[in-house]
């Protein structure tokens, strides 16, 4: 397409970022002075589905100091993608013009996120890509590599999307876009949750980008990602891929019936 056609994207003037938390007492001051500073202009959602180590409290005391920062207290742990659909929902209802997700821990740099936001002005979404070029990975055990980028190659293969990393959770949705998107039947969780939207922006035609970050392993506290997340991400992987080529096949086959 040659630039000029280029659809105009209304401005990103309102930004929200929104920070999942389970237990990251000691990563929330960390990662929220980082994000405040890169992007001093956006407003930061925390949402914290009543952690045991009281990182709900403390994301009070910092919303007390600071007018860009709320939190929404969830009642119990009930995964990221539940936690970020209520965060999405809030966004949109407050009429933010894009939305963030970005992890607590800070395995994604804030500091990238002015390349993003830059990015999303000629896409619908953006990801923070680990699998571009440019994008790497810092002290990952080895298995989880092999996870994400296996995971990765066969979503590729199963849904025939070009996108190098799907599952990444670290994304700027415009808003437009999550609207687009019908998120009221979302039901995945983990990484899967990250790969369902990703596939609903491609089959909206949504233009989605990559922009290459250093994904750093956290330090401090734990992985809230099992094997079961891995599980649900491959099933219904599978399951959309085949819905897929059955679609594929069946417009096919009426054109070829037509004439
Ligand atoms: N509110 C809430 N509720 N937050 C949660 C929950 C939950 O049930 N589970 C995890 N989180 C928060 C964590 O506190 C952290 O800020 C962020 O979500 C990511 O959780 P991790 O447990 O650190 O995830 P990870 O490092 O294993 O996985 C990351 O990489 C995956 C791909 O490799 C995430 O970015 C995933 O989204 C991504 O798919
Ligand atoms: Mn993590």
């Amino acid at each position: 397409m040659h630039v000029s056609e280029l659809p105009t994207r209304p401005a990103l003037d309102r930004v929200l970022v929104l920070l999942p938390t389970y237990n990251e007492r000691e990563n929330l001051p960390l990662i929220m002075e980082r994000i405040r500073a890169a992007v001093p202009q956006a407003d930061v959602l925390v949402l914290d589905d009543n952690s045991p180590d009281g990182t709900g409290d403390l994301a009070d005391q910092i919303a007390a100091q600071d007018a860009h920062v709320q939190v929404l207290h969830r009642a119990g742990k009930e995964g990221l993608g539940k936690a970020y659909l209520a965060g999405f929902a809030w966004g949109l209802e407050q009429g933010y013009d894009a939305m963030i997700e970005i992890d607590a821990d800070g395995s994604h740099p804030p500091e990238v996120l002015p390349r993003m936001l830059e990015v999303a002005k000629e896409a619908d979404l953006v990801i923070g890509s680990r699998w571009v070029p440019g994008g790497s990975i810092v002290n990952w055990p080895k298995s989880r590599e092999v996870i994400s980028r296996g995971g990765n190659l066969y979503i590729r293969l199963a849904l025939g999307m070009p996108v190098k990393d799907a599952t990444a959770g670290y994304r700027v949705y415009r808003a437009d876009a999550l609207r687009a998107m019908n998120l009221d039947d979302v039901s995945s969780q983990g990484y899967c949750f990250q790969v369902d939207l990703t596939w609903r922006a491609v089959q909206q035609g949504l233009v989605v980008a990559e922009a290459p970050i250093t994904f750093v392993e956290r330090e401090i506290g734990a992985s809230k990602m099992n094997e079961s997340i891995v599980r649900e991400a491959m099933l219904n992987v599978t399951r959309w891929g085949a819905e897929h080529r059955v679609s594929q096949l069946r417009s096919l086959i009426g054109r070829a019936e037509r004439g």
